[in-house]
């Protein structure tokens, strides 16, 4: 069998401290031009350059207030805030990209089903089927008051609310409308036929809707499906629904283990495993050797700003480690936060103190960091990969849009002359680039049981 071929996104986000924090102030990083088409158009640009698959857009939609509970320090080093939209980012790109896929992240908490399957139909068509989403359900207790409610929903309470989302918008994209319900015929006065046009209606425990899709079908009717939680609940929710999971973790072992428990939940969900891709999240320092690229390291870190690293960490577990001593042990805390990085790292023995944490942030951030020559990086890369049964990266940024442009020069191709690239991007869409299938939902996903709500009992005439 061919050695598998890495499969690559960049992990970004539309502000300007992401995951590296502090690196904004390095004089060669540009995120502070987040706010200009002319930035994301050249960053696009140059990710298609480097055959990336696609574009990952984090997003997050309140604040991070956990750390020294306030938000000072986020205001002060730009840690994802200011945030802009990610969706409107996509949409302004697909103009500049022809190949390039667009996984955007969006909170299913706040917005209801009906109106956000127009929104990513739209994205859908408008780039012939780039589309991907990335379904977060929060974890910000800072969000759920900003948009009115009393405090968070409950960890599994939300993964219910977004299993009950899913269907709906299942029933939206795949069941509405009919294939060949679009004729266009000008000599019969038919646009579109409508006994192929079918009603949704949906009575559950926490949407109710009764309705058409407003949009014909799109290239691939439900975007590729990207989900991140990894919890024993989120685990459920991903076997389900998801056709690519982002995991995070710093050692292949945990790696390996996460990509079984993964595939085994898709196994239990009756999907085939392998449909399942794997991305890692990562960071990489590379230069033409290992010395200027060591080099490079010890200047970005002087920019680098670990304590934003932790406010972020704060946010995402729930902790304030402020209040905890340099050497104190931090301890298992229920949070309502990421519950699998809580449990991760508090686990008996796992020994994680402040000066630990700082230390791991060095960079301002905490994923696995690969520096050296293209030699040595691409290794490493592969060693993950073939090591833990990973498809891929979602590859950070640094130093902006330095790293990508170091890596795209530098390591790509490396892993072409390996055979571990792509030369050229496939065609079609981004269903059938990743996993040459498409460009629908295949047959055994949950998704594709709605394409024949015609034929359901439910499909009567609205009103009828
Ligand atoms: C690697 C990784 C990336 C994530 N990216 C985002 C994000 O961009 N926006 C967001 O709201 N949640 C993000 N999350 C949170 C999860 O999507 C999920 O909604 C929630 O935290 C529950 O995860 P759990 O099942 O592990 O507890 C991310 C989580 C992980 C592990």
């Amino acid at each position: 069998m061919e050695p598998k071929q890495l499969q690559l996104n960049a992990f970004d986000m539309n502000c300007i401290g992401h995951i590296n924090h502090g690196l904004w102030t390095h004089p060669r990083d540009r995120s502070t031009e987040f706010g200009s088409l002319a930035y994301w158009t050249e960053l696009a640009r140059l990710l298609e350059r480097g055959l990336f698959d696609g574009l990952f857009i984090a997003d997050i939609l309140g604040v991070y207030d956990v750390y020294q509970g306030s938000i000072d320090l986020p205001l002060k080093e730009a840690i994802q805030l200011p945030v802009n939209d990610p969706l409107l980012l996509a949409s302004a790109l697909l103009g500049a990209t022809t190949h390039l896929g667009f996984g955007v992240t969006a909170n299913l908490s706040h917005e209801p089903p009906y109106l956000f399957a127009r929104r990513l139909s739209t994205l859908d068509h408008l780039s012939q089927g780039r589309i991907g989403w990335n379904i977060v359900t929060g974890y910000l207790d800072s969000a759920a008051r900003a948009m009115g409610q009393n405090g968070l929903v409950e960890h599994d309470r939300r993964y219910d609310q977004a299993d009950e989302y899913l269907e709906v918008l299942y029933k939206l994209w795949e069941g509405s409308w009919e294939d060949d319900a679009v004729l266009a015929d000008r000599a019969a006065r038919i646009h579109t036929q409508p006994d192929k046009v079918h009603p949704v209606r949906h009575q559950g425990e926490f949407y109710r809707v009764e309705g058409y899709h407003l949009s014909a079908p799109s290239p691939q009717r439900t975007p590729v499906l990207f989900q991140a939680g990894s919890s024993e609940r989120g685990l459920r929710f991903a076997g389900r629904h998801a056709e690519c999971v982002f995991i995070g973790g710093s050692n292949p072992s945990a790696v390996r283990d996460q990509v079984v428990r993964v595939r085994r939940a898709a196994e239990a969900a009756g999907r085939d495993p392998q449909s399942v891709k794997l991305f890692l999240g990562i960071s990489a320092v590379v230069a033409t050797s290992e010395a200027e690229a060591r080099d490079k390291l010890a200047e970005y870190r002087r920019h680098a700003n670990p304590e934003a690293g932790l406010a972020h960490f704060s946010a995402s577990t729930g902790i304030d480690f402020s209040r905890y001593g340099l050497d104190e042990p931090i301890r298992y805390q229920k949070t309502n936060a990421i519950e699998s990085v809580v449990k991760t790292f508090t686990a008996p023995g796992a020994g994680w103190t402040r000066r630990r944490l700082l230390e791991q942030h060095a960079l301002g951030g905490r994923y696995p960091l690969l520096v050296g020559s293209p030699v040595q990086v691409a290794d490493e890369l592969l060693h993950w990969l073939d090591d833990t049964g990973l498809d891929g990266f979602n590859l950070t940024r640094t130093v902006t849009p330095e790293s990508h442009a170091d890596f795209i020069d530098l390591v790509i191709p490396e892993l072409q002359a390996r055979g571990r690239y792509k030369t050229a991007y496939a065609e079609g869409t981004l269903r059938e680039k990743l996993f040459g299938a498409g460009p629908r939902l295949p047959a055994e996903h949950p998704g594709s049981a709605w394409r024949s709500l015609g034929a359901a009992p439910q499909a009567r005439r609205l009103g009828g």
